[in-house]
């Protein structure tokens, strides 16, 4: 896109005119005092105000070129208000009276905590702008950088800290960005929260002066709180209404913060966890944040996670457009648990190959003295009573049955029944003469150290090189505790928090690198460590261990608020469910799994021949929708919610030509019937034909044909009788 020809410029007033059909993305006014993104129907300003100050204007629908936006000093309100406080900064120093969530914090070496950063230049350089803030006495300085999407209007925010003094300054608080919303007092916060097995549960609090905190202390994402925000008016809902949205893309403690202060100016600040934070800058040192993400919806939460989900697709999942389908893969989990053996597996490939499984996948127990969670983490060498030939037999045989192979590793961590904690009981996160406490009997790995970096993706890089492996699931299954790193100085010892993650990041990157076709699917008993960092070098996520259909329903709601339905991974699994003992049939439990990218976990030794032949007519189903739902948009049309009987979700292919809608009863509560439910996102002028997904008679009362406005407008109504009963519909263009 390019930029917009300045026309006219006041003291800070813009005025610009489209060069072309695009809107400029990045522009400054010539005096600098005024900096302006827009992008994809949204405009983002701030300004700087005659005492220096960068102040957030604007961020919104977008607005006219001309918009007569200008920073202005505010008026003293009392004494106890001094201009620190009361002056909307768009990143803020620790200092001068601030009482809001600090940018940064830092205290010089002489003990002074006063930081007042104000403007100093900026530049535009192609889409990026980057503002430069400095404290109004000491040489240390902020970079603030910004980008924005010109097609959903999903900005992009980082800061950097430099210490330009002889002195080393310690910083103890770090935000990516702080966002400020439009003065008001309605609105509310919708956060993502939960635990092991309940992930992604919807919550809601009206945004007030008390302060609301997202966080994970855990040293990773974490399943309690997703670093993701959606913050709506009082009337805001799934259709309708203002939605500022945006999440950070990191994968360690994160504190997201959500307030108003005594003025209603509400403000969202995302970065590092200060809770146990503190990096030491050295003369001349730069510390970098993380990206914080964040947009803006007109119409409702539903448009702010479409454009959320497509701006991932685009931006951040590797591969970006081009990025493979994901495909139909088979996991020996819930199947063998640990007790993987060459034949076991072997026999479970052939009948998966059968069924339509295009990627096999041994999951846990391969390796080391693994008959269990209490031994072999860290000993990553084939074990050979399982597999006295290696994986290469195994490997051939899946191959040859036409699907390629995935494998479970667990690299952060070592069970201290290991060969490797033996040899190195110094490379685990700990603090000397103090206890190391075990979760699920292993203890966390230091990536941070730079020989446990290079020990991983040596053995990595080894596995990968050394098997025909295209796939790896990498598992991540407790938190940190006691997370000391003793060998470095203590004033750099909770750098930890931070180099831990970069080195995951640079071990999953350079694994990529070298072996450019692998694909990798993250994992943390379940959905614990997803986020826009993790989804930026993997690509997908196992989204919950829970893998009852019923519960997934509600966990994929959740999920899909905040990321794309490509990277979920959905399996379907045994019944009763391992999770809560819930018997469902097959055809609900494909219902379910099909509105993410399909698995299969069951034991399929148990299967009957009938099971086989449902089975496969449900994968060849799958795959003749899978773009759509893995590409399209998703309609979440009715919810599931405890008091409701049915839930529907829709998603509609980019170019609207097909639709698939999943209608799912889970209690008929006496009714043999449910409402009509109207699609969305079709083509009204189009005519579309409908039919079943698992290639049924349409129910009575569907007409096979009608126009995309009708099937919006009278929408289907179809009868559905019993409990755990879905069914699916395919709309198809057909002119
Ligand atoms: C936790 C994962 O979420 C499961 O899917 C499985 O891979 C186990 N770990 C294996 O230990």
């Amino acid at each position: 896109m390019r930029m917009g020809r300045l026309l006219a410029v006041g003291t800070a007033i813009l005025c610009f005119a489209p060069s072309g059909a695009a809107l400029a993305k990045v522009s400054a006014s010539a005096d600098g005092k005024l900096l302006r993104l827009d992008g994809g129907g949204v405009t983002y300003a701030m300004g700087v105000d005659d005492k220096g100050y960068l102040q957030p204007l604007y961020w919104g629908a977008a607005l006219d070129a001309g918009a007569p936006l200008a920073a202005k000093v505010p008026g003293e309100l009392s004494g106890f208000d001094p201009a620190g406080s009361i002056t909307a900064q768009e990143y803020a120093g620790q200092g001068e009276g601030l009482v809001s969530e600090p940018g940064v914090k830092a205290m010089f070496a002489d003990g002074n905590r006063d930081l007042v950063l104000k403007y100093r230049g900026h530049k535009v350089s192609g889409e990026t702008l980057t503002v430069e803030l400095a404290d109004i006495r000491r040489p240390l300085s902020v970079t603030l950088r910004y980008t924005m999407d010109p097609t959903t209007g999903v900005i992009a925010r980082s800061a950097s800290v430099r210490n330009g003094d002889a002195q080393p300054v310690r910083i103890d608080q770090m935000a990516a960005a702080t966002f400020t919303l439009p003065t008001g007092d309605d609105y509310r916060l919708h956060y993502l929260t939960g635990r092991h097995g309940a992930e992604w549960s919807q919550a809601s609090v009206a945004v007030t002066p008390a302060l609301t905190v997202l966080e994970s202390r855990r040293g990773s994402t974490g399943h309690g709180n997703q670093p993701w925000f959606a913050v709506g008016r009082s009337g805001t809902s799934e259709t309708d209404g203002p939605v500022w949205y945006g999440a950070l893309a990191w994968s360690g403690s994160f504190q997201l913060s959500v307030g108003a202060d005594n003025l209603s100016r509400v403000r969202i600040s995302g970065g590092y966890n200060p809770y146990d934070f503190s990096w030491t800058l050295k003369p001349g040192e730069t510390l970098d944040t993380p990206v914080f993400y964040a947009g803006y919806s007109a119409q409702g939460m539903g448009d702010a996670s479409r454009r959320f989900h497509a701006f991932q697709r685009a931006s951040i999942i590797p591969g970006g457009a081009k990025a493979k389908i994901r495909p139909v893969l088979y996991n020996s989990w819930e199947a063998t648990t640990f007790n993987v053996t060459e034949a076991g597996q072997m026999a479970l490939a052939e009948k998966a190959a059968k069924i339509g499984v295009e990627r096999f996948v041994v999951d846990d127990g391969w390796f080391g003295a693994r008959d269990d969670d209490k031994a072999g983490l860290g000993d990553w060498s084939v074990n050979p009573k399982k597999f006295p030939n290696g994986l290469k037999p195994l490997i051939d045989k899946v191959k040859s049955l036409g699907m390629d192979f995935g494998l479970w590793v667990e690299p952060e961590m070592v069970n201290a029944n290991s060969d490797l904690y033996r040899a190195h009981p110094d490379w685990v996160l700990h603090f000397p003469d103090r206890p190391r406490t075990e979760g699920r009997n292993q203890l966390v790995l230091n990536l941070a150290r730079a020989d446990v970096r290079d020990h991983i993706l040596g053995w990595l890089d080894r596995l990968v090189r050394d098997n025909d492996i295209a796939f790896l699931k990498w598992d991540y299954n407790r938190n940190w505790t006691e997370g000391g790193w003793p060998g470095v100085p203590p004033q750099d010892q909770q750098r930890v928090q931070v180099e831990y993650v970069r080195n995951l990041y640079h071990i999953l990157t350079e694994l990529r690198r070298r072996h450019p076709g692998l694909e990798i699917e993250g994992c943390s008993g379940g959905g614990g460590r997803i986020d826009l960092g993790i989804m930026g070098v993997t690509d997908q996520s196992w989204t919950s261990d829970n893998t009852d259909p019923f519960d997934r329903l509600t966990i994929q709601d959740g999920f899909t608020q905040a990321y794309a339905p490509s990277i979920m991974m959905a399996w379907v699994t045994d019944s009763p469910n391992w999770a809560n003992g819930r018997e469902t049939s097959l055809d609900y439990r494909f219902l379910s799994a099909m509105q993410g990218s399909l698995g299969i976990g069951s034991n399929l030794d148990h299967w009957q021949q009938g099971d086989f032949d449902t089975v496969r007519t449900w994968i060849a189903a799958y795959k003749e929708i899978r773009a759509t739902v893995q590409r399209g948009d998703l309609y979440r049309i009715a919810p599931p919610r405890p008091d409701s009987a049915t839930s529907a979700t829709l998603y509609v292919a980019p170019d609207k030509r097909q639709a698939v809608l999943f209608q799912m009863l889970h209690s008929s509560m006496f009714r043999d019937n449910v409402g009509a439910v109207a699609l969305d996102g079709l083509d009204p002028a189009r005519t579309y034909k409908v039919r079943m997904l698992d290639g049924a008679a349409l129910p009575d009362g569907v007409p096979g044909l009608a126009s995309g406005a009708y099937w919006m407008r009278a929408g289907v109504r179809v009868k559905m009788k019993g409990d755990y009963k879905g069914l699916g519909l395919v709309f198809e263009a057909v002119k």
